[in-house]
């Protein structure tokens, strides 16, 4: 890991406004993100512009699904003092980038993401070959690069769009990172930095630049972070000339992989819409009572009497997210010797569910009473954003030569 201070590091992520939130969305991203939100600078948003891209035949669900996606990032416990919380659509500066990104990304770049074609294969009933769907990826690219997010916390299926978004912003510096006298200008913004700060730079960059020392490069980049004194043009020549490039416009991000909680489902295979065996963070606690008291176990414990086997079992999976090694244990040895039953074994797991939900619904139900409230929020993240969003579009326009003045 690069040594970087934690602060001048930006998160982004966004999430596609599909339907309600529930467990699997919970133990998979939001809890990440409440980590987050306290290490980082994190914008989190609705990527709405994304469930377009597959669902623009039935535009219902995702205005319907917005706001609820927000009421249940805030009752998960997302808090709008540390993170910033918007709506995509209404930050349309994130348009402009992907317009503009799309005359340098070679076709052959999109034709080749994995989602493309699988997605295409995945949802034969709609028609995929669009150019939105093509692009989709390109939009995700433009979401990270406006805010020039360092890291982007995502599932397995999106690292490829990372990917593609590095390629992408390493392009649009070498193409636009250019400018005459490029080292004259790196050179003299060095001095400006003071006697100290130069020779620690020039130092770092050798370290990186001859022995390719990953961690010399994040301390020369946190160094420039620091610099009060330079212009944020100088700052960009210096963050490129470290590299030995020219000028970084759209630093490349990293996918932070989410140590993959991959969340069981009622039915043990993983908790996801499409499989019909979601808890909804919302869902009412008689109900989910109910559907954990009903949900299958060891297909061969019919009897009470017969001993089962907990690794043939979805109960058993959710033991692993809820109980603790003593509860495991108990299960282990109960379960194998038909010394405990089904319905003592699935208690520990219906009262660690509804425990972890109660606080989540409290919180949902007094934004869901005030929604000013919550349009504030709102309000108030798609202003910073907006705001950070206009930045980097100068400094693109500029690069690219769309500066009429
Ligand atoms: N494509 C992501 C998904 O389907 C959502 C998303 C859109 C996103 N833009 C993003 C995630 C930018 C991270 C960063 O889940
Ligand atoms: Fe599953 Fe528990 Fe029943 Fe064993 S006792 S089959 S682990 S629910």
């Amino acid at each position: 890991m690069s040594s970087v201070p934690t602060h001048y590091q930006r998160v982004l992520s966004g999430m596609r406004p599909t339907g309600q939130l529930h467990l699997g969305h919970y133990h998979g991203v939001l809890k990440n993100w409440l980590r987050l939100q306290h290490e980082f600078e994190c914008f989190f948003f609705v990527a709405d512009w994304h469930a377009l891209t597959t669902h623009y035949d039935d535009t219902g669900i995702i205005a319907d699904s917005v706001y609820d996606m927000v009421v249940d990032w805030l009752a998960a416990g997302i808090n709008p003092g540390s993170a910033k919380i918007f709506i995509q659509s209404q930050v349309p500066q994130h348009a402009e980038l992907h317009l503009l990104l799309s005359m340098i990304t070679p076709l052959s770049w999109l034709e080749r993401v994995p989602s493309y074609k699988d997605q295409q294969e995945r949802l034969k009933e709609k028609d995929l070959a669009t150019y939105g769907f093509l692009g989709y990826p390109l939009l995700q690219s433009a979401d990270i690069l406006i805010y020039r997010a360092s890291q982007v916390p995502v599932g397995e299926d999106q690292v490829a769009h990372v990917e593609l978004t590095r390629e992408v912003a390493r392009r649009f510096n070498h193409l636009y990172g250019r400018e005459p006298g490029f080292e004259d200008k790196a050179e003299s913004a060095i001095k400006k930095m003071g006697k100290k700060n130069a020779k620690l730079y020039n130092e770092l960059r050798r370290k990186y630049q001859e022995k390719g020392d990953h961690e010399a490069l994040g301390t020369a980049r946190a160094l420039l972070e620091s610099q009060q004194n330079i212009t944020l043009g100088d700052r960009e020549r210096l963050f490129g000339y470290v590299e030995g490039a020219g000028k970084i416009i759209l630093p490349e991000p990293q996918a932070l992989l989410s140590k993959a909680s991959k969340m069981p489902g009622l039915d043990g295979q993983k908790m996801s819409k499409s499989y019909h065996n979601t808890i909804a963070l919302r869902a009412d606690p008689v109900a989910v009572e109910q559907k954990l008291r009903t949900m299958p176990t060891d297909p061969a414990r019919i009897r009470r009497t017969d001993p089962g086997d907990p690794s043939k079992c979805p109960v058993w999976d959710l033991h692993q997210v809820y109980s603790d090694d003593t509860t495991k244990d108990w299960v282990l040895q109960g379960c194998r010797s038909a010394a405990i039953g089904c319905v003592d074994c699935k208690q520990p797991v219906i009262d660690a569910v509804l425990q972890e939900l109660k606080p989540i619904q409290e919180r949902a139900k007094e934004y869901l009473g005030d929604t000013k409230l919550v349009q504030n929020i709102i309000n108030e993240g798609v202003a910073a954003a907006r705001d950070e969003a206009d930045d980097t579009l100068v400094e693109v326009k500029k690069a690219m030569g769309l500066r009429y003045r």
